[in-house]
């Protein structure tokens, strides 16, 4: 197999997102674009990732520092053909393949790069591309064939001729090349173009001049060549992307009743059988069992754990908290930074105080423990098993341990 090596592009200033934050570190359904973009890099087999940052690059290093990413500044952004020369002192040497991608293009899917993967090594080219067919190619660099169908190169829209802004196959920006003859076509690329960039698609046109094989392969779908350069762009790739993940979530037996009014974040994993109700909200990493019943309109946050036949819902909050086997927490609670035993039972409106104003505490609750309505629960606590509250009780740990062993079996009596 040949060996493997990645560009991913990120180091553009995003002036029509209108931010202070790196582009690539907005979060599509709750992860970064650029993390999608890195695992769909390690799916097909590449070992290192050279990641070009330039605007804010110091944040996106420290969010994503792993052992397969190598960080390349660009200190200037002078077009995408710089920014992949940028790396030509780590990959001067480098005889494999090397994929170039763009980190604002979250909506990437490894299948989409085997394929266009294994077309390049079936056809023995140089250069490989993936292109999309548009309904609305505005925007995109289109990819201009000879009569026999043969590519030709890339123009960017804002140097197309009329005749050439009527082509609906686009650039989305997959490109597969041997390492040495990409090299070499960056070195002639001379930014003669409305903008004045060094544009890395001028690499293909260059490629081709000089007899080397590019072919370039339909193979990305509308939605996926979407590349995030706005706001409503982003809003647009994360409802793409929630649609994906609910897919997935179905196709493993979860219930989702109403898709379009539930929001599911990348990193939450549901079991079997269980039934996600409308308008519930899950972010962070989530983890849910089985035979759970999720909402309507409930909200589990980050370190959220739920084991088996759970029932949360209306208006229940959960937050780094663990609920084992047949918690049932129905209307108006919060759990925050607690862990409950089996068959705990958390009446209306109970919640656990975990917050002190200095710091946060947490609350421990045994198995089978009955609490009622309106209980607030004030941490740092343990319950032991089979306690009974009251409802209406305010519980600290004092008041639990001034308690005697029998009245503390059933303190609602
Ligand atoms: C680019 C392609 C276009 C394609 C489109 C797909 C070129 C010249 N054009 O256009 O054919 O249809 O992507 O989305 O490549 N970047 C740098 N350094 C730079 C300039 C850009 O790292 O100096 C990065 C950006 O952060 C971004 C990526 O390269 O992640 C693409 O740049 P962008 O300006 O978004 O290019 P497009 O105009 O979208
Ligand atoms: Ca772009």
């Amino acid at each position: 197999m040949a060996e493997r090596a990645a560009i991913i592009l990120a180091a553009g200033v995003s002036s029509r997102m209108n931010t202070l934050m790196a582009k690539v570190l907005h979060e599509v359904c709750g992860r970064p674009m650029l993390a999608y973009v890195l695992d769909a890099c390690r799916e097909v087999g590449v070992t290192k990732m050279y990641v070009v940052v330039g605007f804010s690059a110091e944040q996106v290093k420290v969010r994503f520092d792993s052992e397969d990413t190598e960080w390349v500044m660009q200190e200037e952004q002078l077009g995408t053909a710089h920014a992949v020369l940028c790396c030509k002192e780590y990959l001067k040497d480098f005889e494999g393949q090397t994929l170039v991608l763009c980190g604002d293009g979250p909506l990437i899917r490894a299948r989409t790069l085997k394929t266009l993967i294994e077309k390049h090594e079936a056809e023995q080219s140089s250069a490989t591309l993936a292109t999309a067919v548009l309904d609305d190619p505005g925007g995109y660099g289109r990819i201009v064939r000879d009569a026999y169908g043969n590519m030709q190169g890339i123009v960017e829209h804002s140097d197309c001729t009329k005749e050439q802004l009527a082509i609906k196959e686009v650039n989305p920006s997959y490109y597969l090349f041997n390492n040495r003859v990409l090299l070499e076509a960056l070195e002639k690329i001379r930014p003669d173009n409305v903008k004045q960039e060094y544009y890395l698609t001028d690499a293909l046109a260059g490629i081709i001049g000089t007899g080397h094989k590019v072919v370039a392969v339909t193979a990305v779908g509308a939605e996926e060549a979407m590349g995030v350069n706005s706001r409503r762009q982003l809003s647009e790739a994360s409802k793409i992307m929630q649609r994906r993940i609910q897919q997935v979530l179905m196709e493993n037996g979860v219930t989702i009743v109403d898709p379009d009014n539930t929001w599911i974040d990348a990193r939450a994993r549901i079991g079997q059988d269980t039934v996600i109700e409308p308008f519930t909200y899950i972010h962070g990493e989530v983890e849910i069992g089985q035979g759970c019943r999720i909402g309507p309109f409930a909200y589990l946050r980050h370190g959220t754990v739920l084991k088996n036949d759970v029932v949360l819902g209306v208006y229940t909050e959960v937050k780094n908290s663990t609920l084992e086997d047949g918690v049932r927490a129905r209307h108006h609670s919060y759990i925050g930074d607690a862990t409950m035993g089996r068959n705990v039972n958390m009446g209306a409106g109970s919640i656990t105080a975990n917050y002190d104003g200095r710091k946060v505490n947490r609350t421990n609750i045994g198995d089978d423990c009955y609490i009622g309505s309106g209980a607030i629960l004030i941490a740092p606590l343990e319950i032991k098993d089979g306690l009974n509250i009251a409802s209406g009780t305010v519980v600290s740990q004092e008041s639990i341990n001034e308690l005697g062993e029998e009245t503390k079996k059933n303190v609602s009596e």
